[in-house]
């Protein structure tokens, strides 16, 4: 049975700063601290969508979040701004790791999934316009289900998708939330530290695996 790969999307192949250029036109030195609240906010919609099952896919809390943050910081962002951020939410880039690393994945025989919060055309969107969308055997997003990572739920769907065995199902995420969301359901996770000063949530749950770059996969992953 060949194993299966789930790869978060946004700050793992992704990255969810990539609106920074667009903000610096705008707020200049403020704008990755913009960024970085935007981003916070934005899951912390998510999360409390998911426990009040109050749904609302992933753009409507990402444009929530934006709004929040602008009040926040009272950047008085006007709407063709707040327009212009949101397209850019849907061209973001990929990691500079991410083509090499999945094209080796894929050449070691892993099958490859998109698992995401965000819902399933912007993510293929992403991946097409960062020109990986060919490594990948499907999308799965969490909108099939009305709910957010990490409910139980999703990481079962995923699973499910992938048609592997559990034991064969990894998560690969930036996110330490979602690494013990899939690790507390029963899947594999490789927590990959993108940052250096990143710590992992203190909760006893850890990562199968801690990597540090996407290229140490396929030598510490056996397929
Ligand atoms: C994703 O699901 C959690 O943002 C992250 O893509």
């Amino acid at each position: 049975m060949t194993v299966a790969l789930a790869f978060d999307i946004y700050g793992t192949l992704i990255d969810p700063h990539g609106v920074v250029d667009e903000l610096e036109k705008h707020l200049g030195e403020g704008a990755q601290a913009f960024s970085n609240i935007w981003r916070d906010k934005q899951l912390e919609y998510t999360w409390r969508r998911g426990l009040m099952g109050r749904y609302e896919n992933f753009p409507v809390c990402t444009r929530q979040a934006l709004d929040y943050t602008d009040s926040l910081m009272q950047t008085h962002l006007d709407e063709s701004m707040k327009a212009a951020l949101m397209q850019v939410y849907r061209v973001l880039p990929a990691y500079d790791d991410v083509p090499e690393s999945l094209q080796a994945l894929k050449d070691a025989g892993f099958r490859l999934f998109g698992f995401s919060n965000g819902v399933a055309d912007a993510v293929q969107g992403l991946l097409e316009h960062a020109g990986i969308d060919s490594f990948f055997d499907g999308v799965v997003s969490v909108d099939a289900l009305q709910t957010f990572k990490p409910d139980p739920k999703v990481y079962r769907h995923v699973v499910e998708v992938m048609g592997s065995d559990i034991e064969n199902c990894w998560l690969v995420s930036s996110n330490g939330f979602d690494v013990i969301g899939a690790v507390s359901s029963g899947m594999k996770a490789a927590w990959l530290k993108r940052f250096s000063g990143v710590v992992f949530d203190p909760w006893g749950i850890e990562p199968t695996l801690e990597i540090h770059g996407l290229d140490e996969l396929p030598q510490k992953i056996p397929s």
